[in-house]
């Protein structure tokens, strides 16, 4: 998120400043907040108001069944995303968020009464995940992404708030802060933004209710994708002021039509465009790709790793058919006239023949064609096919900069049990040797993408140096 954020939160300041010149009537008032939270909380096994921990209610035990879905709750809403670092103990709290001002740590959200989230009640713990307002009244970086968990069900939210006082393990040690500046140490401009920009819940669950799908399955994809799943998140484009442009299938095309990359990493279109979104993906490549990170036109890397690891694998497999089944509801930004991709033998049959003479066509050769093949169809499902790839045609080409220069892993998963590593050739190749290899996988096998200058290539690189460092943070 760092790239983005860091840009965006420049943007989000000077919007505020022009924002407090003028009188600003906030669309969504502080007084209609709080009385849709009364009406948020469900009133059962933890009453609002009442402390978490050993705040389970005498003589009324807690079902089991709860418990488990709220965990599922919590790996449909990719909680630990962010909450878990590897390796720690989970929702100890986690990924870092560099910033200008410094640097933000996802907090601890385990039953911790002081050092996690323990003196939560049911209602303060509603509140933080619908609309981001802390504990003490403080409002959250919306990094935590409660505008679409303000999509997020009483029932659900319940279940998720039993898991976390019941079900997660209270883990005491504090998440090391370093030092804020403004404007995070001061909150004020963040409680603007929300009162500006986040959705109030009431509405939200009114127009949820009130729409209408004709196919209950697409209905539960549209609440795994707009609500926990928080895909828009990622794969939506904000405005400058950071809000994402739509936050749901009904506000529009631009929903879901690729956002701003993360940590050079573009979150690239999930509508139907035939060539750069998922038009050619069946709802199997998607149930596929959810489950396993792999599929024959492409391999998860950047966040969607994230997205995959700690979330969409462990759903089941109704859901990730759910998912894959909205998802083809939505339909391609381009013009239904746009030439579909087809593969096209030209450039294979150049290097059959032993004609590397096209731009890059030499370092594909040397460098990638052992794994990719030189017909650019790969191995699919082990390495990557670059023919036909919506990754490779995508109208931003930073994300296969940065897997060339840095390379990267595709992790295993509970139903791919085996790892692949795309080696990283930063060291080994100048930017205008990157520039042209990724030109070439742009341009061959009917690609036709735009080729892509060194200058690029560079900027990438410097994002990429130790001074800013690259692969640590977990969401990579
Ligand atoms: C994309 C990253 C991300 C995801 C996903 C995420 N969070 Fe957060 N969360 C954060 C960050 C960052 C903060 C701290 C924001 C701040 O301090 O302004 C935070 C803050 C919180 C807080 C406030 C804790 C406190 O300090 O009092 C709670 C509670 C919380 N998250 C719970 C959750 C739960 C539950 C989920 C899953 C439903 C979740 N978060 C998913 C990033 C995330
Ligand atoms: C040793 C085998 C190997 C070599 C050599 C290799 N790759 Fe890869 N490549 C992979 C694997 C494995 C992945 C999947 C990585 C992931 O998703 O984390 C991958 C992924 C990619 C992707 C992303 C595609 C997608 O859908 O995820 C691109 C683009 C790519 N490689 C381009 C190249 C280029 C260009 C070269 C040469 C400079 C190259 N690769 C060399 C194995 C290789
Ligand atoms: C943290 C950011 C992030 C979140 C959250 C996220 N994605 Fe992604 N997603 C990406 C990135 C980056 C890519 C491009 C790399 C790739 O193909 O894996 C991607 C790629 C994809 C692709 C493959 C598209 C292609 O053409 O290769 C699908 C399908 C997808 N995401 C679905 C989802 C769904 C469904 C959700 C919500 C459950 C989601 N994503 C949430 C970042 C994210």
């Amino acid at each position: 998120m760092r790239g983005g954020w860091t840009s965006g939160l420049r943007h989000m300041a000077a919007a505020l400043l022009v924002a407090l010149s003028a009188p600003v009537a906030p669309a969504r008032s502080a007084s209609t907040q709080s009385a849709s939270i009364q009406g948020a909380s469900t009133g059962s096994a933890a009453a609002p108001g009442t402390p978490g921990p050993g705040a389970q209610p005498q003589g009324m035990p807690l079902p089991a069944d709860l418990l488990t879905r709220g965990e599922y709750v919590a790996r449909a809403a990719d909680c630990g995303a962010c909450h878990t670092v590897p390796g720690g103990a989970p929702f100890a709290g986690g990924m870092a968020f560099h910033m200008p001002t410094g640097t933000l740590y996802a907090p601890n959200i385990t039953p911790d009464a002081q050092a996690g989230i323990g003196q939560y009640s049911e209602a303060e713990f509603i509140r933080a995940i619908r609309q981001g307002i802390r504990r003490d009244g403080a409002t959250l970086y919306p990094a935590m992404p409660y505008p679409s968990y303000a999509r997020m069900t009483d029932d659900d939210l319940h279940a998720l708030y039993a898991y976390f006082m019941h079900g997660v393990r209270p883990v005491p040690a504090p998440v090391v802060q370093d030092g804020m500046h403004w404007p995070l140490s001061m909150r004020w401009p963040l409680t603007l933004w929300r009162r500006l920009f986040a959705p109030d819940p009431a509405v939200t669950l009114q127009g949820a209710a009130a729409r209408t799908f004709s196919d209950p399955v697409v209905a539960r994809g549209a609440y795994l994708v707009e609500g926990p799943g928080h895909c828009g998140a990622c794969h939506t484009p904000r405005a400058v002021t950071m809000q994402e442009k739509a936050l749901t299938a009904e506000d529009g095309p631009l929903y879901l039509s690729g956002g701003a990359p993360v940590d050079g990493w573009r979150p690239v279109s999930l509508r139907g465009e035939n060539r750069t979104g998922l038009g050619r993906w069946s709802e199997q490549d998607i149930v596929r790709f959810l489950a396993t990170g792999r599929m024959p036109l492409g391999a998860a890397f950047g966040g969607m790793t994230d997205a995959i690891n700690h979330g969409t694998q462990h759903m089941t497999a109704d859901d990730q058919l759910a998912i894959a089944r909205y998802l083809k509801t939505l339909s391609p930004t381009t013009p239904a006239s746009a030439p579909g991709w087809a593969y096209d033998p030209t450039a294979a049959n150049a290097l059959h023949a032993g004609d590397a003479g096209a731009r890059g066509a030499r370092h594909y050769v040397d460098s990638c064609a052992a794994c990719h093949r030189t017909d650019g169809r790969g191995y699919p499902t082990t390495f990557p096919p670059l023919a036909g790839n919506p990754v490779v045609m995508d109208p931003t080409p930073d994300s296969l900069i940065r897997i060339v220069l840095e390379g990267n892993t595709l992790r295993a998963t509970k139903q791919a049990p085996s790892a692949f590593v795309m080696p990283g050739f930063a060291a080994r190749m100048d930017d205008a040797a990157v520039a042209d290899t990724v030109s070439f996988i742009r341009a061959a096998w009917g690609n036709d993408a735009p080729a892509v200058n060194a200058a690029d290539v560079a900027r990438i690189r410097r994002s990429l140096s130790p001074e800013h460092p690259p692969a640590t943070l977990p969401m990579n």
